[in-house]
């Protein structure tokens, strides 16, 4: 456990709120990233020949590889994970969503973000503390129409994470970041079925700006 910086490992870091604590993090000496993501930007093509951080490439589509966890924790004693990466998509009522939009939604929310994670603590050593800061939402307790599949991975996610907690020495914290400039925030903007009250509510809300929400997670949580 020689390295003294702390290995922070995140899911989605090329765009929204997810590149915006990508950059910030960067900008710390005290952090090494390592993301993992369907793309990199040019940008963090330029990081990564210059070996300023690591990532590979998934698509929580999925079922992800395995990742060698082994050899990117080896010798850091602090590690955060940053469950980032989700999907609001399919927004619409569920008598017409398809059975494929549900097992996507399910396996990019879900499955492939908790299979990364059983992954990653299998390979935990003695000594290594690992903290999880999952980004989560004001819709894991709220009831929002055509919102099922978001609302409730969003609250299945918080769940499992206080078990985590409950069960291991793993430490985990689940944030509402409050309502981000972000494309998820335009996607939901952008949605013209009738009966969903909350778009004009949505659109009625100050947006924040990624960079702000990021720099406060990480001088909250990191
Ligand atoms: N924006 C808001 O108002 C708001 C409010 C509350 C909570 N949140 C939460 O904040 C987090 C970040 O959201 P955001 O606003 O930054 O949304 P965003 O701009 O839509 O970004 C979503 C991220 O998820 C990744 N992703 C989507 N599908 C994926 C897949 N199949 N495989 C791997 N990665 C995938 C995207 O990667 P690609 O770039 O490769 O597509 C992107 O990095 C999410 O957990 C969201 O629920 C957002």
């Amino acid at each position: 456990m020689s390295k003294n910086k702390k290995l922070v490992i995140i899911t989605g870091i090329n765009r929204g709120l997810g590149k915006a604590l990508f950059n910030q993090i960067m900008n710390r000496e005290d952090f090494f990233i390592f993301g993992i993501t369907r793309k990199i930007n040019n940008n963090q093509k330029i990081l990564f020949e210059k070996n300023s951080f690591d990532y590979c490439i998934r698509d929580f589509l999925y079922e992800p590889e395995p990742i060698a966890f082994d050899n990117i924790i080896k010798g850091y004693s602090e590690l955060i994970f940053i469950n980032n990466a989700f999907t609001i998509e399919p927004m619409d009522f569920f008598r017409v969503i398809k059975r494929n939009e549900i097992k996507e939604s399910i396996s990019i929310n879900i499955l492939s973000p908790l299979m990364i994670l059983n992954n990653l603590v299998k390979s935990l050593n003695e000594g290594q503390h690992l903290k999880i800061i999952n980004i989560s939402s004001g819709a894991s307790s709220r009831a929002i129409k055509g919102w099922g599949l978001y609302c409730s991975s969003k609250s299945f996610n918080e769940m499992f994470f206080k078990c985590l907690d409950f069960e291991s020495n793993i430490e985990t914290h689940s944030i509402d970041p409050g309502v981000i400039d972000t494309k998820m925030q335009k996607k939901i903007r952008s949605n013209s079925i009738k009966d969903f009250d909350w778009v004009d509510y949505f659109k009625s809300v100050e947006l924040l700006n990624p960079n702000d929400v990021a720099k406060k997670i990480i001088d909250k949580y990191l």
